[in-house]
């Protein structure tokens, strides 16, 4: 429903009107609004998470590409943050094992100001850890509006072929259905031109890539494949990043390994919940999960469509210090 325009206001639909618009590889249309492409509805989110969203004192805010393991983020953080009160009241259920990741940390455009302009944010424990794939300036027009200190950013992003392959079966299991072959190249020319919501998605990772660097106590640049391979560390830097670092004690008890154990994707795509569940959205919960490898592009990419991904990732991401 992200892709209607039933949400938007007198306001942004004059807006809208003035802005660079094209197509999806469905026909949907997409408007480019500072850089970034919208549809309708997401733009509106947008700009009222602008207007509207400050972020209180120790707030944690996910930031990540569509399918470039936002779930795997959201459930390592509340894991993480929350770890003290499971593991003294040993009783008491862990969330990430009866509900959705996706539930547990809300998506500010798409979940929480998606049905409304001024959503109730009291209702939620503090601190409260959201998500978004806003870019970094988008969502820094909330964030730095905040009358408390800057609350903490993590980055996650993945190789971009594999985030497209990603995307593409997420949206075959999101429509019950297997695309055609013209569809996968019109899918895939829009990626490569930058023409897909969020897109294009190499300035995504760009103004993460710079803000980390401008301001490394509050934003994390992550990458999927780095905690695939080691993700001892990386959970370890996630908690450090985070001011709630694994204490000695922690250390020789196992409890980064125990995290990652609860959040291993073989874990949580097991649960009940995950396989017959719908998240709060209405999204059933499974097509958040399938294979997670790293290189399942060799698998569907022709060499010249890998060719000329790369070839785009290489002239935007140059001289910028982020290599993929
Ligand atoms: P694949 O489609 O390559 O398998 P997002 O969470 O941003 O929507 O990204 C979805 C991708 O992350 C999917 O990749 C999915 O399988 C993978 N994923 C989901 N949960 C995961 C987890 N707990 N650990 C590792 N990968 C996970």
């Amino acid at each position: 429903n992200y892709m209607k325009d039933d949400n938007t206001s007198q306001e942004t639909n004059n807006l809208i009107s003035s802005l660079p618009a094209d197509k999806d590889f469905m026909g949907y249309s997409l408007y480019n609004y500072k850089g970034c492409w919208y549809y309708p509805n997401t733009l509106q989110a947008v700009l009222d998470v602008q207007d509207n969203f400050r972020p209180q004192k120790n707030d944690i805010i996910l930031a990540s590409l569509p399918k470039g393991g936002t779930t795997w983020l959201k459930s390592l953080v509340f894991a993480i943050v929350h770890r003290e009160k499971y593991r003294e009241n040993p009783q008491i259920i862990h969330p990430l094992l009866s509900q959705n990741p996706h539930d547990l940390v809300p998506f500010l455009e798409i979940e929480l100001y998606a049905s409304s302009h001024t959503p109730d944010l009291a209702k939620f424990p503090s601190p409260m850890i959201f998500s978004t794939h806003m870019h970094l300036n988008a969502l820094h027009e909330a964030t730095t509006k905040s009358s408390s200190s800057p609350c903490k950013i993590v980055y996650v992003c993945r190789g971009l072929k594999d985030t497209f392959v990603s995307g593409w079966h997420y949206k075959n299991m999101l429509h019950r259905t297997k695309m055609d072959q013209a569809s996968f190249e019109l899918m895939f020319d829009g990626y490569c031109r930058g023409v897909t919501l969020y897109g294009p998605y190499w300035e995504h990772m760009l103004s993460y890539w710079k803000g980390s660097l401008e301001d490394r106590e509050n934003v994390l640049f992550m990458r999927y494949e780095e905690i695939i391979e080691e993700p001892l560390i990386q959970v370890k830097r996630l908690a450090e990043f985070l001011n709630c670092p694994f204490t000695e004690e922690e250390e020789e008890s196992g409890s980064a390994e125990e995290i990652l154990n609860l959040c291993s994707l073989r874990n949580l795509s097991n649960l009940e919940i995950n396989k017959k569940g719908t998240t709060r959205i209405g999204i059933d919960s499974n097509v958040f999960f399938r294979k997670g490898e790293v290189g399942d592009w060799k698998n569907h990419l022709t060499p010249q469509m890998a060719k000329r991904i790369d070839e785009v990732v290489e002239v935007k991401l140059r001289g910028s210090g982020l290599i993929f």
